[in-house]
């Protein structure tokens, strides 16, 4: 049985003090939780994250990674570097990512790659544009983006791994995918697992993210193949995102 996970993605919000107040709340709100728990935070506060969630049932985790180990690469924060701050995830390829930033599916591979090097798991965000759905390729969308992640990697590194499945159109839009939407991509993924490795597949935790809230939750974790949530907008609101893991 696959345990649900729900995760935070607070992308670029926060400071020191709304931090705290957040990490306290999701902390302290969590200790009756049945699901799992985790927030990706900006890298300046994996330590703050780190000193408030540490031996909680709250996990934390990173938004990025680099592809590469150490070196003259500035700018960059290696797994290893994750890993000394104690995260467990770290998200790569989120479509933000790959939009604004030139993530390719090969630079996404090459992060996989890296956040398994240094421990991690990684989260690996997958999905498709509102043009690609209309055009009626989201399939060949997310089997692309997998299968450059999976002839990188090979089957076996995503034993632990997470899959989210993100439609752009659904992320911080108000729009989300119909929960039967949602079901048809996620059976489609794990089928693409599954068919080589049953064991991998039926075990992939595979998220939904794109603008889930305590509202509509419930009915979308209620399908056979969604796992969790991964989100953005909800976990900024400590009341929200524990509601939104009450349902999972
Ligand atoms: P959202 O973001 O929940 O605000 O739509 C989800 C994400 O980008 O991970």
């Amino acid at each position: 049985m696959r345990g649900k996970l729900v995760v935070g993605n607070w992308k670029m919000h926060g400071n020191l003090a709304t931090n705290m107040a957040l990490l306290q709340a999701v902390r302290d709100g969590a200790v009756e939780l049945r699901s799992g728990a985790a927030l990706c935070v900006p890298y300046p506060y994996l330590a703050q994250a780190r000193s408030v969630l540490e031996g909680s049932n709250v996990a934390w985790g990173a938004q990025d990674v680099s592809e590469h180990d150490s070196g003259a690469w500035t700018g960059e924060v290696s797994g290893a570097m994750l890993a000394d701050f104690g995260c467990r995830y770290v998200i790569v390829g989120h479509s933000e990512r790959r939009s604004f930033f030139g993530d390719s599916d090969a630079v996404t591979a090459a992060k996989f790659l890296a956040a398994r090097r240094a421990g991690l798991t990684p989260i690996l965000c997958v999905g498709e544009t509102l043009e690609e759905r209309e055009a009626g390729i989201t399939g060949d969308i997310v089997t692309r983006q997998i299968d450059a992640v999976l002839s990188a990697s090979g089957m076996a590194a995503f034993a632990d791994a997470v899959v989210a499945y993100e439609p752009v159109w659904a992320i911080g839009t108000g729009r989300t995918a119909s929960p039967a939407q949602a079901q048809e991509v996620h059976a489609m993924i794990r089928t693409r697992f599954s068919d080589e490795s049953a064991v991998i597949g039926s075990q992939l935790r595979i998220l939904y993210g794109g603008s889930v809230k305590p509202g509509n939750a419930a009915e979308i974790f209620a399908q056979p193949d969604i796992d969790g949530g991964l989100i953005g907008g909800a976990s900024l609101v400590a009341a929200d995102f524990l509601a939104i893991c009450a349902a999972a």
